[in-house]
């Protein structure tokens, strides 16, 4: 019998909408929260750190099938957790203007990259990614370079994020025979200038939502 891909819904807020204008009370957020968010003090990073835990609330709500309150989303010690839901699990990624929140049943890393920002996809690659990997980046063309770069960078990331690598740098090869071949599932899509990529233990397919897109 074969098993179906995981259906995975990630959530997007673009931080310049309308949606991402009307921030709930910060008294609304959870104790932990709210003493990480004192600790941030740039108003961009700060307005993320609440979406984060909106689209986190919202994706919860989704699995549940009923409200699920911010106060409810505690911080880990490395992320957020569901305190009066442990079955769930969250990952949330923010990059450019645009935050993304993911909530399944199992640990999936969330991974999203700006892919407009100006990066030096062959030098930074050589640096930090296996030399099978380097080598698949810099024999193609500009344009099919930079593609390889940003799949490869945010699937270590959400690997790492998934608890399935060690390291975003450095470590085993994700290619086989130039092919993208790991041992976990992965899935990974363009939003716009942005590459989302999912990664967990079980094959997966992704569905884009977003919920808020600047004016
Ligand atoms: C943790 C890390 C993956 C975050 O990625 P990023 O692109 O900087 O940031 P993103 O916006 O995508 O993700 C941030 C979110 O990831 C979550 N996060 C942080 N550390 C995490 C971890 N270890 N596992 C899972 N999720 C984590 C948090 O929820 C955070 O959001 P928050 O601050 O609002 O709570 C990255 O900074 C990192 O440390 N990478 C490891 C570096 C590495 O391997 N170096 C080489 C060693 S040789």
């Amino acid at each position: 019998m074969t098993t179906l891909p995981a259906a995975l819904t990630v959530l997007l807020i673009d931080s310049r909408s309308d949606r991402a204008a009307h921030l709930p009370d910060i008294a609304q957020l959870s104790e932990s929260s709210q003493t990480r968010l004192a600790q941030i003090h740039a108003p961009v990073r700060r307005k993320q750190f609440i979406l984060g835990r909106v689209l986190l609330a919202q994706a919860a709500a989704r699995q549940l099938g009923r409200d699920y309150p911010l106060v409810d989303i505690v911080e880990g010690a490395l992320y957020p957790v569901f305190a009066t839901a442990p079955e769930l699990q969250g990952s949330i990624s923010h990059s450019g203007d645009l935050v993304a929140a993911t909530v399944n049943a199992d640990r999936y890393g969330l991974d999203i990259e700006n892919c407009t920002r100006k990066r030096d996809a062959i030098a930074l690659s050589a640096h930090a990614f296996h030399a099978d990997e380097a080598q698949w980046i810099a024999q193609a063309d500009a344009i099919e370079a930079k593609r390889r770069f940003f799949l490869l960078w945010t699937l270590r990331e959400a690997a790492f994020k998934a608890g399935l690598r060690e390291h975003v740098v450095g470590g085993d090869s994700l290619l086989t025979n130039e092919d993208i071949s790991p041992a976990w599932g992965w899935a990974s899509a363009m939003h716009g200038s942005y590459r989302i990529t999912v990664v967990g233990p079980q094959p997966c397919e992704l569905a884009l939502l977003d919920i808020g897109v600047p004016p």
